[in-house]
């Protein structure tokens, strides 16, 4: 059964789109989400820690489809060249099917009950899940999209295809991706929500090294950073609330604020960790 709350949200919200403003393929189906006890949807703000681990995903309604895979994917992350964004693709999972019967997900916004997505052939997933971590810098907040798409007809040359387009997670096209997988027009359920970073951001076209820096921390650090052709640099500053995020400058270093530079093996991880 459905809380009265979330059923005033769906009500309220019925004719909008549960996937962001904007973003194609829309669909006006929701896609639970739902983390130990958390489901956050329709653009809400949800803690990162919240989101770490792998969510369940389920429908509503039971969905007829034989396969189904679920995407991920991050609408917001910075360029070195702000307010521009970027997109970042954060879990692609392939081989689900949907359970004939609903499960109750006892969870903050009330007990839903929904079709879960099975794993059943344990299928290894294209991309596995990493959860959001925006850093410091602009913009603070980013919306986390998660689509779900019939792929019961998928040929094995639309299967290559999605293989092939999440080898690069920066950049991922969901629209064109699907296009060119056979899948137009099969996204049967979406959900969005918002994580977003403390701030202070903290130096988003920095070209030199530096530490972090925050007028509200408490804790020191000192970083050291070599900025790829951009000369060194060094700085001290204080670790603040932002002191968990990691921070790629233009030049390529990693910096952990409060910390000692990471070194240039860590930053596909960083930009991966977005
Ligand atoms: C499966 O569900 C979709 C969406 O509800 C519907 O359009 C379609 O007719 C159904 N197909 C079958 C075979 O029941
Ligand atoms: C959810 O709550 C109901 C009743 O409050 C309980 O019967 C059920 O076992 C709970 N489900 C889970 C998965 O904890
Ligand atoms: C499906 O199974 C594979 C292999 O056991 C596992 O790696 C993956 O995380 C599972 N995916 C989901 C969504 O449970
Ligand atoms: C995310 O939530 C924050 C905090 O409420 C808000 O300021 C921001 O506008 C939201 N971002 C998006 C992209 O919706
Ligand atoms: C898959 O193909 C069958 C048979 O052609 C068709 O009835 C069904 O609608 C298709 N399903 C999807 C999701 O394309």
């Amino acid at each position: 059964m459905l809380s009265k709350s979330l059923t005033l949200l769906v009500t309220a919200t019925a004719a909008l789109a549960r996937t962001p403003n904007g973003f194609t393929p829309s669909t006006n189906t929701d896609l639970i989400v739902e983390y130990r006890g958390f489901a956050p949807q329709n653009g809400v703000v949800v803690a990162r820690d919240t989101t770490t681990s792998q969510p369940r995903i389920g429908t509503l309604t039971r969905l007829n489809g034989t396969s189904y895979a679920v995407m991920m994917i991050d609408l917001d992350i910075p360029t070195d060249s702000p307010p521009a964004t970027n997109t970042l693709l954060h879990w692609l999972q392939t081989g689900l099917t949907p359970s004939s019967t609903a499960t109750q997900l006892n969870t903050t916004s009330g007990a839903i009950r929904a079709f879960l997505l099975e794993n059943g052939t344990n299928t290894a997933p294209v991309v596995a899940y990493f959860g959001p971590n925006p850093p410091a810098r602009i913009p603070l907040s980013h919306r986390y999209t998660q689509i779900l798409v019939d792929t019961s007809n998928i040929t094995e040359e639309g299967t290559e295809t999605l293989r092939t387009a999440a080898g690069t997670l920066r950049g991922f096209n969901a629209e064109q991706v699907l296009s060119d997988a056979g899948l137009e027009g099969k996204v049967v359920a979406g959900n969005f929500y918002n994580v977003t970073n403390a701030g202070p951001v903290t130096s988003p076209t920095a070209t030199t090294g530096g530490g972090g820096t925050s007028p509200t921390g408490t804790g020191t650090g000192t970083g050291t950073g070599t900025g790829a052709g951009t000369g060194t640099g060094t700085g001290t500053g204080n670790a603040g609330p932002s002191s968990t995020q990691d921070v790629v400058t233009a030049g390529g270093v990693v910096m952990r604020p409060g910390g000692a530079v990471m070194g240039v093996v860590m930053v596909g991880m960083v930009m991966f960790a977005l």
